[in-house]
């Protein structure tokens, strides 16, 4: 492993430490050994303490980049009758508005300019005036203009109109403070190669609470691979997905 060491100006894949580019050296390891396993269970496990989930919380490891585990939340969480309230000021927020229309989800942009943070009480208004939005879809940080959008006051205002809300977190989970564990979240998602300071081809995450594991049925036949309960469920089979073996094992031994 070489000592040279760049430092990288973007806002992420983030700089990693000498010892996490060692762990990637590993002996080749198949996906279906029990060895394997139990990285994988150990990682997961893992994953939900940092975040402090709790019992009740899941962290589902996907192998793609942070828009995959976006889109597979989006496309899972979302029931067919259901629609999409999603926040919209800057780059990632409109990502998420063309994941939901790519699925053909009823969706409802709310639209500020990339400078502003949403506002909770036009959240509750939105909510109040169209009774078909199920979901609410926000950015924490978004990254490309450093906006930290008011998560917490956001989630209270859609879960006091009895609506769920997935929180695209990946520049921000581990980072700035976020109670994965509110009531009124359903999924948050994350990157390991951001705040977590992992390797970038490893993969993205997302503590869920039980509940959404339970609600997430997702719209059917939307995707095969970009889904949440797809990837969950094989994950604690002895038929797991490939993932990218060299990135995850003794990482997650550490
Ligand atoms: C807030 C946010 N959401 C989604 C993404 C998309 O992640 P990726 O570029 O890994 O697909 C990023 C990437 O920087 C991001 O910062």
């Amino acid at each position: 492993v070489s000592d040279r060491q760049w430092i990288l100006l973007n806002p992420g894949p983030a700089n990693t430490s000498r010892e996490v580019r060692e762990a990637l050296v590993t002996p080749d390891l198949c996906h279906r050994e029990p060895e394997f396993f139990e990285v994988m269970r150990d990682c997961r496990e893992r994953l939900v303490r940092l975040a402090e989930g709790g019992d009740g919380f899941a962290a589902v490891l996907f192998t793609g980049s942070g828009t995959a585990a976006v889109e597979a939340a989006v496309c899972s969480a979302v029931p067919a009758d259901g629609g999409l309230l999603v926040v919209d000021n800057g780059v990632y927020g409109e990502r998420l508005l063309r994941i939901a229309r790519a699925h053909g989800i009823p969706t409802r942009a709310l639209s500020y300019d990339v400078t502003t943070a949403a506002r909770p009480d036009d959240v509750r208004a939105a909510l109040r005036a169209e009774p078909q939005l199920t979901h609410v879809a926000v950015v924490h940080h978004e990254t490309t203009t450093g906006v930290l959008n008011p998560v917490a006051e956001i989630v209270r205002a859609a879960a006091v109109e009895g609506r769920r809300v997935l929180v695209d977190a990946m520049s921000s989970l581990f980072g700035e403070p976020l109670d994965v564990t509110q009531d009124g979240i359903d999924f948050v998602m994350a990157s390991a190669s951001k705040c977590l300071q992992g390797y970038p081809a490893s993969r993205s995450c997302w503590p869920a609470g039980a509940r959404s594991m339970r609600c997430a049925a997702g719209r059917r036949g939307a995707s095969i691979w970009i889904s949440r309960t797809t990837t969950w469920r094989r994950s604690r089979t002895t038929r797991p997905s490939r993932p990218p073996c060299r990135c995850s094992t003794r990482c997650a031994r550490r």
